[in-house]
């Protein structure tokens, strides 16, 4: 038993030498995470050496650790091929998965994997899901920090703060929550009625529909207005999209929009596309009014989330629309590089009345098409992460598959044989 923790803590001083021998800060975590998972906070990356996306994102993560060297936040990470215990109590089916861990409760981040949207996110977290703000010039600094954030102005209790609470609990990983009193609000925005919700945004600020009006509401009715009003409202107006986010963003139940270029590894984009990008970025802008309602737009920087959308490889940059609740999308018949902003209105106009051309759809041979596009997709990543494993991974396998199916088959042919044979003997007797 002695000699057991004995080994252990040997173990702990090797971990903590490695890591510092290589002049990182994050915490190299085992199966005994479990342990301590509850004391403290924590922000933890479960990976697996052969994803090509953990290889990208590991000197970011090294970055993050050491801005929060010297905080209360732990920031480890956690080989899922080695450790597949914590890979299981925490329900790891992707790699990289980033998580924030408070006590009990675990947060998986889904944003874009930089440093400075991750510290964001650590900083969301590790505070209380509504902050209080008490200082007239707080809300200067706010709008100054943060392109979008939601407030709720008035006395803490009654129904719409329930739900406004509730809220930010569930949001509290995308966006920030506030609450400060009638007399701070009155001087950075025009107050009518209180209590009431309202969100900053991109240099507006605009209030929850039904903030005049709530306590006609049905309890549950308001609750899930405000939900879905804080889903809607907490994107900007021409996000990046990105695997993680989109399928938030198609839950606002609009066509989604998006510009398709390609970012190299640097988050460049050629100057071509980058053109492209930003005349979609101005069209939007101009027409925010007339399709508010309708539609979302944002921008993709790896075509292959586009592609699985078209469910084909189609060259950047373009413009792709998608109808989230029957799986659709559209493409416009234009080269995209002679798009011109009236050419994506009358594209638009034809979506909205429906006589736009429509692919894909939720048919069976065309989820089948899909299903075979994703596998083949993700092999193919997974062998640019890492060849050697992939092709052992997967050589090996299909190399018993083949001499079993041999085996089956010769097998198949010589009880074949037997069987002709031993009627005749039969014959014979
Ligand atoms: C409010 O709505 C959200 C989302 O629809 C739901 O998850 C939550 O349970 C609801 N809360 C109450 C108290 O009904
Ligand atoms: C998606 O297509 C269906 C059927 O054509 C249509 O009823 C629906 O309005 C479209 N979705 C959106 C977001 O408009
Ligand atoms: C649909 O919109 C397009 C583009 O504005 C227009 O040319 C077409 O006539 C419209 N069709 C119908 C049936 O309204």
């Amino acid at each position: 038993m002695l000699c057991n923790q004995w080994k252990c803590f040997l173990f702990l001083v090797f971990a903590f030498a490695a890591t510092t021998a290589d002049s990182s800060r994050v915490l190299e975590l085992s199966d005994r995470f479990l342990d301590v998972r509850n004391e403290g906070q924590w922000f933890v990356k479960f990976y697996a050496p052969w994803c090509a996306h953990c290889k990208k994102l590991e000197p970011v993560w090294a970055h993050v650790a050491q801005a929060l060297y010297n905080t209360n936040i732990r920031v480890g990470r956690v080989d899922c091929t080695r450790f597949s215990a914590v890979a299981q109590a925490f329900r790891v089916s992707a790699y990289p998965t980033i998580m924030f861990i408070k006590g009990p409760y675990d947060y998986v981040y889904t944003g874009d994997r930089t440093k400075e949207d991750l510290l964001h996110f650590v900083n969301r977290m590790s505070g209380p899901p509504v902050q209080q703000v008490t200082r007239p010039d707080s809300i200067d600094i706010l709008k100054a920090n943060n392109p979008i954030f939601f407030t709720y102005v008035g006395k803490q209790d009654g129904i719409l703060w329930d739900v406004f609470y509730s809220a930010a609990e569930s949001y509290q990983p995308h966006g920030y929550f506030y609450a400060t009193s009638v007399e701070i609000a009155k001087r950075h925005f025009g107050i009518d009625t209180v209590p009431a919700a309202l969100v900053y945004k991109e240099r507006s600020h605009y209030y929850f529909p039904y903030s005049d009006n709530f306590d006609l509401l049905e309890p549950a009715h308001l609750n899930e207005s405000l939900f879905r009003w804080v889903n809607e409202e907490r994107f900007p107006t021409f996000p990046k999209v990105t695997r993680s986010n989109i399928h938030h963003i198609v839950q606002t139940k609009k066509y989604l929009v998006l510009a398709v270029v390609e970012e190299n590894k640097l988050s460049e984009i050629a100057a071509h596309e980058q053109e492209f990008r930003d005349m979609v970025e101005i069209f939007v802008h101009k027409n925010k009014q007339k399709y508010h309602g309708r539609f979302q737009f944002g921008w993709v920087g790896t075509p292959d989330l586009a592609h699985s959308i078209a469910m084909d490889t189609l060259a950047t940059p373009h413009l792709i629309v998608l109808n989230a609740s029957t799986n659709e999308h559209h493409i416009p018949e234009d080269d995209p590089l002679q798009l011109t902003p009236e050419a994506i209105e009358l594209f638009l106009d034809s979506i909205h009345n429906q006589t736009a051309p429509t692919f894909g759809g939720n048919s069976l041979p065309v989820r089948i098409y899909r299903a075979w596009f994703e596998a083949k997709t993700s092999l193919y990543d997974m062998w640019l992460g890492n060849p050697v494993l992939t092709s052992v991974l997967f050589g090996l396998p299909l190399g018993f598959l083949s001499l079993i199916m041999y085996s089956i088959c010769c097998a198949d042919i010589l009880d074949a044989e037997e069987e002709e044979d031993e009627p005749r003997h039969e014959k014979k007797e």
